[in-house]
């Protein structure tokens, strides 16, 4: 690591144990505990120094450092040991990447807001969002592997956590780097509205509304269809989203399965549904959502999906990434980093201020 990098690490690890005691200070408050859904009022500050260990500062730490590879096999068992224990070929993988992208795709770049920074989902109002249902399973996994690497932020560990899910289904390397600090609550999390809706209505609709979602965040054209690409992996739930079903075949396998199926399958929308399909279980009408599904009945797109390959400046990007995995894995890669550090560095020390500022309003009644 250069010398610089590794001054100017040390210098925002400084910033952040100054930051510390405000929060620590206010965090022993009992109407503050209260407030937090899990134990979770650590401030983090982290670099990386030599190949694979941190330094990191936490009020919450016993220790102040943690071993990067450490945290990697530990996030790695969890999915072994979350996958035998389900035993039914799902797994919780792919919900760690859907963790790590809510985490980060509220950000806008008009104003610096929202993002990967402070890990606010964890809070209300986020938590409670719509979008976010189901991805409190991921939250709890990760947990334990919190309580094993303390000094690590629930920020970094959240995101790390997608970037090695990724790597672990065999997809590309995924550049991360570690510096993330957690908020003390939820006061400065966006409005609700910053995360893709599955369907707007119409085709056209759909794809104006991805391109808002995403340019607000910094994306274009060719890294929506990028980004969608993790589609290859998970399914969707009724008991969260209300949409059913996995994009694939090998929903545990990065893969551009998903680009392939987009182009070759004649989807259509879904009217039946077998709660069980692997079983032969009877069908039913469909009452779900609006979902296109494949011939088979077992595999599903979403509206948003399917508007990848209706729109021109999306389709040609669909066209590439199916006829070309490397391709795929090279630009999923970049946008996928990208994605994780949006806002990485931002709103720190204002967060902390709002939050320790309004609790301390809201504690004296102002
Ligand atoms: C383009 C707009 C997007 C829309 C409308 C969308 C929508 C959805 C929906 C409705 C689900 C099902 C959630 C559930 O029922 O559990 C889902 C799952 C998933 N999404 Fe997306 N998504 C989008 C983009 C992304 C991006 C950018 C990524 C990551 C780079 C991603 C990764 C995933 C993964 C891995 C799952 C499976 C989660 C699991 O198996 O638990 N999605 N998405």
């Amino acid at each position: 690591m250069a010398l610089r990098q590794t001054l100017s690490i040390a210098r925002s690890a400084a910033t952040q144990q100054m930051r510390h005691q405000a929060v620590r200070a206010f965090s022993a408050a009992p109407a503050m505990r209260n407030a937090a859904p899990l134990p979770l009022l650590a401030v983090a500050g982290a670099g990386v120094i030599g190949a694979s260990t941190l330094y990191a500062a936490s009020p919450a730490s016993s220790g102040s450092s943690y071993d990067l590879e450490a945290v990697r096999a530990e996030i790695e068992k969890t999915i072994d040991d979350e996958e035998e224990r389900r035993g039914d070929g799902t797994s919780i993988a792919p919900t760690y990447v859907r963790l790590a992208w809510h985490c980060a795709g509220t950000y806008s770049k008009e104003d610096n807001t929202g993002g990967s920074n402070g890990c606010r989902m964890r809070f209300g109002p986020e938590a409670g969002w719509g979008a976010n249902a189901g991805l409190s399973t991921a939250r709890i996994s990760l947990e334990a592997v919190h309580t094993k690497f303390p000094a690590m932020s629930y920020a970094d560990l959240y995101t790390f956590a997608g970037k090695v899910a990724v790597e672990k289904m065999g997809g590309p390397t995924i550049p991360w780097s570690a510096g993330r600090v957690d908020f003390p609550d939820g006061s400065t999390s966006p409005p609700d509205g910053r995360l893709p809706d599955a369907d707007k209505g119409s085709d056209q609709a759909t794809a104006a509304h991805l391109r808002d979602i995403f340019y607000r965040m910094g994306f274009d054209d060719k890294e929506i269809v990028a980004l969608s690409g993790a589609h290859a992996l998970g399914r969707c739930h009724e008991d969260a989203s209300g949409f059913w079903g996995p994009w694939t075949n090998a929903e545990t396998t990065m893969s551009n399965e998903y680009f392939r199926l987009l182009v070759e399958e004649p989807w259509t929308p879904k009217k039946t549904h077998k709660p069980d399909p692997m079983n032969g279980s009877k069908s039913c009408p469909w009452k779900g959502p609006m979902q296109y599904e494949d011939k088979t009945g077992k595999l599903m797109m979403l509206p948003s999906d399917i508007v990848l390959t209706k729109d021109e400046s999306f389709a040609k990007h669909v066209a590439v990434y199916a006829k070309d995995e490397e391709v795929f894995f090279k630009d999923f890669a970049a946008a996928f980093g990208k994605l994780l550090a949006l806002g990485q560095a931002s709103g720190s020390a204002a967060a902390a201020e709002v939050g320790f500022f309004g609790k301390l309003k809201a504690m004296i009644g102002m």
